[in-house]
């Protein structure tokens, strides 16, 4: 539906769009990041080496708390090489033709952004999905459990924290450490989550055997793009670190024994980073208040809050979701690219609320659809609490079985969720909320 027939909409009388637009999550620069940036190009270590580079590697490793942090162009960047050591390190050395995880099936979160599962393409895995659960909407560790028993040979699942919610890690871990399976852990979405292990707290960028962060422009903070690969492993950085920069062998030459990428960070970028991590606390605790007031200012319609375990974990609170109760949303229909949806009084539907957001000059965002509805992946396996999700209608017998990620996807919606927002801007975004319930 187009602006104006939604601001002439008699729910919305007295409202007025926002002077300025308001973003899903976009970047908060302070200052810092120019001075940074600066020395890099007055000392003239301007390409992929330098002292930016050494010090957010430091800064991050100490923050995180392990032992290495190697610098990279881009979140994803992370992901493919941790990808790959662990292809490398369950089924040898790649070919150039032929990548590390080739014939080989990988267990990968569903509800995620495709950046975590592209990975496993380019190493010519093949990927499995297994359901998400309700508690923290991430991987669902039962789900997890019956992709074991279908796929007993799996060595090596992609696990992300969605929205910077930390997932059920504990038992996560547990499951893949009985079945011998390594973890890439992607925090991409989720830096300075925090996670409590047994009775230790640990940072989210620390629970796998490869982890994996971005500084994106959307992230909690940014270089403006990057990423990191961290680990507690010499050999595991300093192969990453190899293979970010072309895979160079130690000749007088350009020598080379294995496939290498142009993944490293720049040192412009890292200035950029530099001058962001002394505000990533501030970032969290200004993003934590911003989900928190939408649970207040919600809490009266039939909708709730992005979860997450109190008892286990402390999100970066990164995006601010909501799900509409089940029946309290408005009939609605979702194609290929196209939407349709109706009003109801009491009830409403992602889309009408976007719409309505958009009208007025807010950014919201449909809830990550799942891998396993992607058109890249139908034919792909996904797997649930109950065992395979694939051909669970029949025609003759009521029901289609479990698909958490699509309800989750059908009746959820990413909010405004700037650390700029101010409080009486996101009044009215609670206000434009609630008369598309009236
Ligand atoms: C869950 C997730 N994984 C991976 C990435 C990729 O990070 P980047 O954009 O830095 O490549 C992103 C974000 O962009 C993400 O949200």
């Amino acid at each position: 539906m187009d602006k104006d027939t939604i601001r002439n909409d008699p729910r919305f009388r007295g409202l007025t769009p926002f002077s300025s637009r308001i973003w899903l999550s976009s970047p908060t620069m302070h200052g810092e990041e120019q001075k940074w940036v600066d020395e890099a190009i007055r000392t003239n270590w301007v390409s992929t080496v330098g002292e930016n580079i050494n010090e957010v590697e430091r800064q991050m490793a100490e923050y995180v708390g392990c032992r290495y942090a190697v610098a990279l162009s881009a979140g994803t960047a992370a992901l493919h090489l941790a990808t790959r050591l662990a292809g490398e390190k369950l089924y040898g050395q790649a070919r150039p033709e032929r990548g590390t995880l080739s014939g080989r099936k990988v267990f990968c979160s569903d509800c995620t952004f495709d950046a975590s599962i592209n990975p496993v393409g380019y190493e010519d895995g093949e990927a499995v999905f297994i359901d998400t659960e309700y508690d923290t909407w991430n991987m669902d560790p039962v789900a997890l459990e019956k992709a074991f028993s279908l796929y007993p040979d799996v060595r090596l699942a992609v696990v992300a924290h969605l929205y910077g919610t930390p997932g059920k890690m504990d038992r996560i871990r547990e499951i893949c450490e009985e079945h011998g399976a390594l973890i890439v852990e992607d925090a991409a979405e989720s830096l300075g989550a925090k996670y409590r292990l047994g009775d230790r707290w640990v940072e989210t960028g620390t629970l796998g055997q490869y982890n994996c962060i971005s500084f994106n422009g959307n992230k909690i903070i940014t270089g403006s793009a990057g990423g990191m690969f961290l680990t507690d492993s010499r050999e595991d950085a300093e192969k990453v670190r190899k293979w970010s920069t072309q895979s160079r062998e130690a000749a007088p030459w350009y020598q080379h024994e294995e496939i290498g990428y142009n993944y490293r960070m720049s040192n412009i970028v890292a200035g950029v980073i530099r001058g962001q991590l002394p505000y990533l606390a501030e970032h969290i605790a200004q993003k934590r208040a911003v989900w928190e007031r939408y649970e207040k200012g919600l809490a009266d319609l039939p909708v709730r809050m992005n979860p997450w375990d109190r008892e286990k974990s402390v999100p970066n609170f990164w995006l601010s979701c909501m799900i509409i109760d089940r029946d309290a949303m408005a009939p609605s229909i979702r194609g290929e690219r196209e939407y349709l949806y109706q009003s109801e009084a009491g009830k409403s539907s992602p889309h009408e609320i976007l719409d309505a957001l958009a009208a007025f000059g807010a950014e919201g965002r449909p809830i990550w659809k799942p891998m396993h509805m992607q058109p890249i992946y139908r034919s792909n396996p996904f797997v649930t609490a109950e065992g395979s999700g694939r051909g669970k209608s029949n025609a003759y017998i009521a029901g289609t079985g479990v698909d958490v990620g699509a309800d989750i996807f059908r009746r959820g919606l990413c909010l405004p969720s700037d650390n700029k927002m101010t409080k009486e801007q996101q009044d009215v975004i609670i206000e434009i909320i609630h008369r598309c319930f009236e």
